[in-house]
Parts: C-alpha cells; structure tokens; sequence
C-alpha cells in the first residue's frame, strides 16, 4: 500500500532542504552508513578525493596557506598579548620591550607581522585560483560569498593590528583610514565616529581596534572558515578542472 505523502515528507524531499541537509532521514542502513560517511564531525577525512584534488598546481594550496598564516596569528599573538597594554602611554614602549628585552620577543613579533602580510597575500591570491578555476559557480557559490566575508574579515584584522604598536606609521595610516571611511556618502562621519570613538584618534580608539583585533575578528573569522570548510565538504571536496 502506497504512504501518503505529510507534509513533512514534502519539506525534507524539497531542494531547498535537500541544499543544507544533503540525505533522508536514517531509515535504512544504506542511508545511516550515508549520514556517518558525509558528517565532518563524526567522519573527519573525506571517504574518497578526486585524483585532481592530489595535484598541487590545482590549488597551490593557497586557502590551506591562508589557513596556515591565521594558526601561526593566533598562537604569536596571544604570546605578544603576555606583554603588550594597549594604553596609548605604554603601548609603544611596550613594543620596545618586546623587540629587546623578552626572549623570542623579536622572533614573535616578527613572525606576527610577517604572517599577517603572508596571509592578505595568501587570501587574495587563492581568491583568483578560485575565480580562475571557475570554482565560484553552483554548487559553490554560497562558498564563495563565505570566502568574501572572510577577505574582509583578513582585511579588517590587519587594518586593526595596524594600529597597535602606536608609532607614527600607526597613528598616521589610521587617520588616512578612518578619513577615507568619512568620505563615504550619507553615513561617512558617523562611521568613523564609530570606528574613532571620538573626535580624534586617542585611547578610545586604541581600545576599541585592540578589542576587535584580538576578540571579535579572530573569533568571526574562526566561525567562518569552519563554515568554509565544511562547506567544501558538503559541496563534493574541491572543484575539478575546467
Ligand atoms: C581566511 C581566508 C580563507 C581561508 C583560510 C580559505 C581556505 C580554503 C581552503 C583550505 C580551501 C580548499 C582548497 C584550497 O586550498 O585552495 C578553500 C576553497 C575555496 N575557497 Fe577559500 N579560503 C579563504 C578565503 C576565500 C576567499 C576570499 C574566497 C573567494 C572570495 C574563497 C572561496 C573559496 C571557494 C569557492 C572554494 C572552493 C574551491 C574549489 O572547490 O575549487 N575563499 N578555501
């Protein structure tokens, strides 16, 4: 006898469901051996990869790079966070002390500085792999709109990081920034109200780039790239050649 179809049935059978939650419910083995294969957390290796998924001049491994440059980030930066007080009167000096007096200190910041530089390289480059590959096109697109909110997430951390050892380069690139932010149409002086914290770049300012560059960024970029990824996993591994 034929099961007449609920309304549920017709939810769970639409693409638009089908589109986020890729198989049925676990009904029969087939179907839980399916879920259990094509779940990130409980199967983390993809059970098979596409022989051009091996080949390095596909990818470069430009996002696995970005990825790369954001681990060494973060493990540097909570280092450099031991010692550094974003107070417009230490800050500076606190970076001397850094370079000079810490041990490894050097080494720390100059590998937090140069991994941002490789990271907005490594971004911008695997941006045009993907555009050159075709690799934005369905089903890859909702992947692609993760990947521009992540570009300017990379963006903002290293516009925000910028401000923090509080020399001229510092202060001086900030105040071009939050200036060209002004110039925008409408909104312009209250976004840089907003990003200022007053009418001139000061503590407030400081305070407010120190938080979103150690806290709010990182933790927004985290969440995305976890999106990223398992996205790449639900849309059939990578991409092949055109
Ligand atoms: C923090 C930044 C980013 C990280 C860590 C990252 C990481 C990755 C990784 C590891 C891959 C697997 C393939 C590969 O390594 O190339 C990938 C693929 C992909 N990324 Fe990114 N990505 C980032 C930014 C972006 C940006 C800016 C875009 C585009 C605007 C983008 C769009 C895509 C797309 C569409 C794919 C699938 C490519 C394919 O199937 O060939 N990603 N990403």
């Amino acid at each position: 006898m034929r099961r007449e179809h609920t309304i549920a049935d017709r939810v769970t059978n639409s693409s638009l469901w089908r589109a986020v939650v890729r198989h049925g419910y676990p009904d029969t083995e087939r179907n839980q051996a399916l879920i259990i294969a094509s779940n990130v957390f409980l199967h983390l290796h993809p059970v098979k990869i596409k022989r051009y998924a091996t080949k390095v001049t596909y990818t470069f491994c430009l996002g696995g790079l970005s990825f790369f440059m954001f681990l060494i980030l973060v493990m540097t930066g909570v280092l450099l966070m031991f010692y550094y007080v974003p107070s417009t009167t230490q800050a500076y000096q606190n970076m001397q002390d850094i370079e000079a007096s810490v041990t490894f200190g050097q080494l720390m910041r100059n590998m937090h500085r140069y991994a941002a530089h490789g990271m907005v390289i490594a971004v911008f480059l695997h941006m045009c792999r993907v555009f050159y590959t075709g690799s934005y096109k369905p089903p890859r697109e909702f992947n692609w709109v993760v990947g521009v909110i992540l570009l300017f997430l990379t963006f903002l951390l290293s516009f925000t990081g910028y401000l923090l050892p509080w020399d001229q380069l510092a202060f001086w690139a900030i105040t071009v920034g939050t200036t060209m932010a002004e110039s925008a149409p409408l909104l312009g002086p209250k976004i840089r109200f907003l990003l200022v914290g007053d009418n001139e770049i000061g503590q407030a300012t400081l305070i407010r780039f120190y938080t979103l560059h150690v806290i709010f960024l990182p933790l927004a970029a985290a969440l995305m790239m976890a999106v990223h990824f398992w996205r790449i996993r639900k849309d059939g591994g990578i991409s092949g050649p055109l």
